[in-house]
C-alpha cells in the first residue's frame, strides 16, 4: 500500500470512528429509550446530502480524572451546515453517546463556531438539545462555555431566527441556552427541561414529582409555557422545525419567502357569514375562521397548549407568510389573561424582529378580574402585549368580529397602536364594556327588570357597534365576512411595501 493510500485509509478510519461517537452499545441504548443519535437527527432534518460537518476530530483537552486516556472524536457534539428547502441552515445536535452529551470546553467552542459562522452569515441555527449539562470533569471551563454559548444566543436574538429542540435531558443552567432562543420544541415522554430536578426539588421543598410531571413536554407545553411546540418522537420533531422555518426569512433584514399560491386569493367563503353567533355571549371557535381564510387551510400553531384563551401561529395568505394573532372565544370567551398576553406578546415581538405581517382577530370581553390576575401582576402583563403591539413596525391588519371592548379594544392592534388597516364584521361590538354591565352602572339600581332589557338593548344598538368608531375613522371598513379572505389579502398586499421606524434609542424599557 502506498504512503497516499495509508493516509486515505487513516482519513476514513477516523471518520468511521468519529461517526461511531461512544460506540456501538451507547447507540444501542440511545435508541432502546426511543431516541435517535445525534446523526441520524441531523440527517432527518437536513435536505438529503447537503450536511457538511465541521471539527469532527474535535477532542476534549480535560487531563483531571483520568480524562486524557478518555477521549471520543468529535467530544459530545456534531456541528456543521447544511440546507433546509435549499436555505443555508446551521446545526448543532448534543451526542449522548458521548459523556452523555455534557458540555466541555472543546465541545462548546464546536457549538460557538457554528454560532458565529450563523450570525456572520445570516442564516438560521438550530439546537438539538440532549445532553447531561455541564462536563462534570471540566468544572468551570464547562460553565465559561454555557456562558460563551448564552452570550451568542442573545447578540443573535432578533437577528437570526434561533430554534431549539429538547430531545433528551436539559437541565441545570444548560435551559437558558433555549430559553433564549425563538422557539423550543420538545419530544413527548423522551425530554425534559428543569433548573432542580426532582431530587434536589425533594430535599429542599420535600414535594414529590416526577421527571415527566416537573419537567416533560407537556408540562413545558401546558403549564409553565417555557415550551412552544411538541412531537411524539425525534423524527416529527425535525420535520416540524423543518415546517417552522418554511414560514420564516434566514435573517431580520429578509422578508420570509413567498411560496406559489394555489388558492384563489378572491376565494368567498358563505359560512364565514354564520360563523359568529347572533348571541354574544355564545361561544364559537376563532381556528374555524382562521382556517377557512388562509392559504390551503394550513395553520402551524404555535403554542397550541398553552394559554387557550388566545391563539397565536403563522399561515400564508396569497403565498405570503403572516402571524396571526386570534382572541378565542371558544376558550374563557376569549379574555385576556396574564398567560394570554405574555404568549401573544412574544409572539407578535418575533413576528415584528423578523418582517413578518401581523393578523390580527378580535374578540374580546376585557382583561380577567380578579385577585389572582391582579396579583399576579396583570397590568404589567397585559401591558406587554400593548407594549408589542404599539411598538411592531410590520403590517399590521386587525379584523373585529365581535366585542372590543374596554382596554381591551385599544390593546388588541387598534388604529390608535399604529395599526395600518382596521377592519370590522357587522356583528362587532366595539364599546367601553358589555352593554350588561354599562347600563348596571350607569341607572344603577333605578330601572325595573323590564326598563333594564330595554336599556340593554338599546346600549347594544347605539353603542356596541362598529358604525360609531367606523364614523371616526378608527374602523377603516365594515366587511362582510363571506370576504374576509380577499379583504384581509388586498390589505396584505396594499401594506407590503410599509416603511416605518421607530425613534431611535439604544432599546425600549418593555415592562418584564
Ligand atoms: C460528564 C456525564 C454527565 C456530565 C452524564 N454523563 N452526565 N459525564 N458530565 N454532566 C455520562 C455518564 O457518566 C455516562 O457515561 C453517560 O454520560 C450516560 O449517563 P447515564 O447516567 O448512564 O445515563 P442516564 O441513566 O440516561 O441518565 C442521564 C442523566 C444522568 C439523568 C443526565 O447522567 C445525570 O444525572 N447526569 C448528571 C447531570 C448533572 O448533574 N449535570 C450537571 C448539571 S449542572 P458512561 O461512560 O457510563 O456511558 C449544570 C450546570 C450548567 O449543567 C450551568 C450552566 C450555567
Amino acid at each position: 500500500m502506498n504512503t497516499r493510500q495509508e493516509k486515505l485509509s487513516q482519513l476514513e478510519d477516523n471518520i468511521k470512528e468519529a461517526e461511531l461517537g461512544g460506540g456501538q452499545a451507547r447507540i444501542d441504548k440511545q435508541h432502546k429509550v426511543g431516541r435517535k443519535t445525534a446523526r441520524e437527527r441531523i440527517d432527518d432534518l437536513m435536505d438529503k446530502g447537503t450536511f457538511v460537518e465541521l471539527d469532527k476530530f474535535v477532542t476534549h483537552r480535560a487531563h483531571d480524572f483520568g480524562m486524557e486516556k478518555n477521549k471520543f472524536l468529535g467530544d459530545g457534539v456534531v456541528t456543521g451546515y447544511g440546507k433546509i428547502d435549499r436555505r443555508l441552515v446551521y446545526v448543532f445536535a448534543q451526542d449522548f453517546t458521548v459523556f452523555g452529551g455534557s458540555l466541555s470546553r472543546a465541545n462548546a467552542d464546536k457549538i460557538i463556531k457554528v454560532m458565529d459562522l450563523a450570525l456572520k452569515m445570516g442564516a438560521p441555527i438550530i439546537g438539538l438539545n440532549d445532553s447531561g449539562g455541564a462536563r462534570i470533569q471540566e468544572g468551570v471551563e464547562s460553565l465559561a462555555g454555557y456562558a460563551d454559548i448564552f452570550y451568542r444566543n442573545v447578540m443573535s436574538s432578533g437577528v437570526i431566527p434561533q430554534l431549539s429542540a429538547i430531545l433528551g435531558p436539559c437541565a441545570g443552567g444548560a435551559v437558558y441556552s433555549p430559553a433564549i432562543t425563538d422557539f423550543i420544541m420538545m419530544v413527548k415522554e423522551t425530554s425534559y427541561m428543569f433548573v432542580t430536578g426532582p431530587e434536589v426539588i425533594k430535599t429542599v421543598t420535600h414535594e414529590e414529582v416526577t421527571q415527566e410531571e416537573l419537567g416533560g413536554a407537556m408540562t413545558h407545553n401546558s403549564k409553565s409555557g417555557v415550551a412552544h411546540l411538541t412531537a411524539d418522537d425525534d423524527e416529527q420533531a425535525m420535520m416540524m422545525l423543518r415546517e417552522l422555518l418554511s414560514f420564516l426569512p434566514s435573517n431580520n433584514m429578509e422578508d420570509p419567502p413567498m411560496k406559489v399560491c394555489t388558492d384563489d386569493v378572491n376565494r368567498l367563503d358563505n359560512s364565514l357569514c354564520e360563523l359568529v353567533p347572533v348571541d354574544p355571549n355564545k361561544p364559537y371557535d376563532i381556528k374555524e375562521l382562521i382556517l377557512k381564510v388562509v392559504d390551503q387551510k394550513h395553520f402551524f400553531e404555535i403554542q397550541p397548549h398553552y394559554a387557550q384563551n388566545i391563539v397565536v401561529g403563522f399561515a400564508r395568505m396569497g403565498g405570503r407568510s403572516v402571524g396571526i394573532v386570534a382572541n378565542q372565544p371558544a376558550m374563557l370567551a376569549g379574555v385576556l389573561d396574564i398567560n394570554a398576553s405574555t404568549k401573544a406578546a412574544r409572539f407578535v415581538r418575533f413576528c415584528d424582529a423578523f418582517n413578518i405581517p401581523l393578523i390580527t382577530l378580535e374578540d374580546v370581553p376585557g382583561f380577567l378580574p380578579g385577585t389572582a390576575q391582579e396579583y399576579g401582576g396583570i397590568i404589567k402583563h397585559g401591558a406587554k402585549l400593548l407594549y408589542a403591539f404599539a411598538e411592531a413596525t410590520v403590517p399590521k391588519i386587525t379584523l373585529i368580529t365581535r366585542k372590543a371592548y374596554g382596554g381591551a379594544y385599544d390593546v388588541m392592534s387598534s388604529k390608535h397602536i399604529g395599526t395600518d388597516v382596521n377592519f370590522a364584521y357587522p356583528t362587532a361590538e366595539i364599546a367601553v364594556m358589555g352593554p350588561d354591565g354599562a347600563v348596571n352602572i350607569i341607572h344603577k339600581g333605578r330601572l325595573s327588570e323590564e326598563e333594564r332589557a330595554k336599556a340593554v338593548d338599546e346600549y347594544r344598538k347605539n353603542f356596541a357597534s362598529p358604525y360609531k368608531a367606523a364614523q371616526l375613522g378608527y374602523i377603516d371598513e365594515i366587511i362582510k365576512p363571506n370576504e374576509t379572505r380577499m379583504k384581509l389579502i388586498q390589505a396584505l398586499e396594499m401594506t407590503q411595501t410599509k416603511s416605518k421606524q421607530n425613534p431611535a434609542k439604544k432599546h425600549g424599557n418593555i415592562p418584564l
